[in-house]
């Protein structure tokens, strides 16, 4: 936005120039209050958001590798690094996100995502390796590190099938692999059509490598959530636009085929150029109604990321308080609970920072006053695309014997 941001420079490298003192610096954009961050995530209201959940925007979407004169020298600072150990503190994480978090000893048995876990997972992440990925009609700049197999990290660029995601290092490759790849959507089952929409539902058991290439694309726009996957114990719900060239991937969501946590969602990806038109919302929206069907609430598996709370707020806020303004007489959480899905605790904190849970005459009562519901519901944004659940077609998953 032309003017000077406060950044921490983590690297630098050669450029191949002339000159030898030539370097780039790659750099980390400091401020933590979102709202100021200026390119590609605006219009954010940090108030949304609560205090814990700031803690966990470590934003580095923006890190990016910038050249000396994009700098300003005359306001530089020395700084001893600050402990990461205060902010592990609020940084619980399940067994389960810090087994996905730690590749590389899957050692279980701490409950939280320990300080020298984290300093681990930031050093080894720090800078973006691939910069770019080709995927069917798009180019896609990438937003953070993901930890492709060593021989794909000298390349800057890679270049995906759109249809079993295998990836490659140069385009002639993909070329010659798309004349012989005869996949036109997902492996697995359409599970889902409306229109030109259609869900697939993939078992990372029966097909583990279309797994594993889904989880390195969607690590290249998730920071802290996963760095590899045991896929076997997940399945992925793949959302297509469909025309007559085949099934093209605009998001998916994975989910536990078993969870102890009722997490019924734990990644949720909307590709770069489909987002922000709704299909977000979609895929929160099926995972509801996939635990409808199971009948069981269910919440997504944490820390979300800041767009993962706001679509999760939007989704929640719309549902619940279209129910509070056609309801009428009294209704409890429970009773929320059991119509929708939601776990309890999202509904109760969800009310709460709308401010409609009040404390009247020695109890904890929804307020619903018409006015106020619109208000917030106005503020709440677009309710995205509908899912028809006429066109569902799904029966929970089974452990076949
Ligand atoms: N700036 C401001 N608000 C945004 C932005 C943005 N760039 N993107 C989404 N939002 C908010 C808006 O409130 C929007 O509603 P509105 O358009 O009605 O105002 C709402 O989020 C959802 O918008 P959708 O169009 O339904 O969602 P989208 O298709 O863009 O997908 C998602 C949302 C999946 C979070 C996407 O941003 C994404 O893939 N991000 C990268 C990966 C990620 O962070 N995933 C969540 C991690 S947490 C977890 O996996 C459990
Ligand atoms: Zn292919």
């Amino acid at each position: 936005d032309g003017k000077y941001h406060p950044v921490k420079v983590i690297e630098r490298r050669k450029l191949q120039s002339t000159e030898p003192s030539d370097y780039e610096y790659y750099v980390h954009y400091t401020e933590c209050k979102i709202s100021v961050l200026p390119r590609k995530i605006l219009e954010i209201d940090v108030s949304f958001f609560y205090n814990n959940d700031i803690e966990m925007i470590v934003n580095r979407r923006l890190d990016e590798w910038v050249k000396l004169e994009q700098l300003d020298l005359d306001s530089v600072e020395t700084v001893v690094d600050e402990k990461v150990e205060d902010k592990v503190a609020s940084l619980k994480m399940t067994r389960h996100q810090k087994r996905k978090i730690d590749e590389t000893h899957v050692e279980v048995g701490h409950e939280e995502l320990d300080a020298a876990s984290l300093r681990e997972h930031e050093e080894f992440t720090k800078v973006k390796n691939i910069a770019t990925i080709e995927l069917g009609r798009y180019e896609i700049e990438t937003w953070y590190f993901s930890p492709f197999p060593p021989e794909y990290n000298d390349s800057l660029k890679l270049f995906f099938c759109e249809f079993c995601l295998n990836f490659m290092k140069r385009k002639e490759q993909l070329q010659r692999h798309m004349r012989k790849c005869d996949l036109k959507h997902p492996p697995g089952d359409e599970i889902y059509r409306s229109g030109t929409l259609s869900m697939f539902e993939v078992d990372g058991k029966k097909n583990k490598v279309y797994g594993q290439n889904l989880c390195y694309l969607a690590k290249l726009f998730l920071d802290h959530k996963t760095l590899y996957y045991d896929v076997d114990l997940f399945l992925f719900y793949v959302l297509c636009e469909c025309d007559d060239r085949g099934c093209h991937m605009v998001g998916y969501f994975s989910k536990e085929k078993h969870s102890e946590e009722s997490y019924n969602l734990a990644c949720i990806l909307t590709l770069p150029p489909y987002q922000r038109k709704g299909y977000g919302k979609f895929l929160i929206a099926f995972s509801y109604e996939l635990s409808k069907k199971e009948g069981k609430v269910g919440t997504p598996e944490r820390p979300l990321s800041d767009l993962g709370l706001l679509s999760y707020r939007g989704y929640w806020t719309r549902v619940l308080l279209d129910i509070l303004k056609k309801h009428k007489g009294n209704i409890s959480i429970k009773e929320l609970s059991d119509m929708t899905a939601i776990k309890a605790e999202d509904i109760l904190t969800t009310l709460q920072s709308l401010e409609l849970i009040q404390y009247r005459k020695g109890q904890h009562v929804i307020c619903a006053d018409p006015k106020v519901l619109d208000r917030h519901l106005k503020a709440a944004g677009r309710g995205g695309l509908e899912v028809d659940v006429s066109k569902l077609i799904w029966t929970p998953y089974k452990e076949q014997s």
